[in-house]
């Protein structure tokens, strides 16, 4: 998959890219590219944003400045999805990273101030996606998440085991998966329960089924 962020703080990816599992498909199954508006606004001294017509606090970030910046990418419109990271967005599910981590080709736009002038969304952008129903300072994070969401999709990013048995995955029916534990067997008399050291794996699948079960909500 190639996955392009635009963004105004391209840096503020490094730690993540450190991570695994994302380090992991780096290069191989994931080609990252970060663009930074500001490198390819049209408008002088790297200007991006705007006062908001009709007046208000804050500034609007340029849709000719997200225009130009995929166009330099791009050479027009691109033909694959493009992503607004807004908090008016649909919300971010496992089966919409499923749905996004099937792409060979992703865009994710990232804002801050006010967020993007609306025609951003409306014409430039495919998805209009908000990782939870809060807002945060910039689509940075939430592109961060993303990111990360569907990078651990990707083949060999996670043994596929792990992958397979988690919250949301199909093979849970969609719910919250199992509690673990490790060593030590008791701490300050909090007991591992006694089935996990049984070593009756039939009993386990099964207990794990169970708990799974009944820690998801109906
Ligand atoms: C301060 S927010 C703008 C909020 C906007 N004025 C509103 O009230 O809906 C700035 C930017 O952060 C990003 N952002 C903030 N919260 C988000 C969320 N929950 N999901 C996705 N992006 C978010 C978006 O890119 C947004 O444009």
């Amino acid at each position: 998959m190639q996955l392009d962020v635009f963004t105004l703080v391209p840096h503020a990816f490094a730690w993540l890219t450190e991570q695994r599992p994302l380090a992991t498909v780096l290069g191989t199954e994931l080609d990252l590219r970060l663009f930074s508006y500001r490198d390819m606004t049209p408008l002088r001294a790297g200007q991006v944003d705007d006062e908001p017509y009709g007046g208000g606090a804050g500034m609007v970030l340029r849709v000719d400045v997200v225009g130009a910046a995929l166009d330099a990418v791009y050479g027009g419109a691109p033909d694959h999805r493009v992503v607004a990271l807004t908090p008016q967005g649909r919300q971010l599910t496992q089966d919409v990273v499923e749905e996004l981590a099937t792409e060979e080709r992703l865009t994710l736009l990232s804002a801050r101030f006010e967020g993007f002038d609306e025609r951003v969304v409306r014409h430039l952008a495919s998805d209009a996606i908000s990782v939870g129903p809060y807002v945060l300072s910039n689509g940075d994070l939430p592109a961060m998440i993303v990111l990360d969401a569907v990078a651990r999709r990707l083949p060999g990013a996670i043994r596929e085991e792990s992958g397979a048995y988690e919250s949301f995955s199909v093979e849970l029916e969609g719910g919250l998966e199992y509690p673990h534990y490790t060593r030590p067997a008791e701490f300050r008399g909090w007991k591992v329960p006694d089935i996990l050291l049984s070593g009756d794996h039939g009993k386990i699948e099964a207990w794990r089924r169970e708990q799974s079960k009944l820690r998801t909500p109906l």
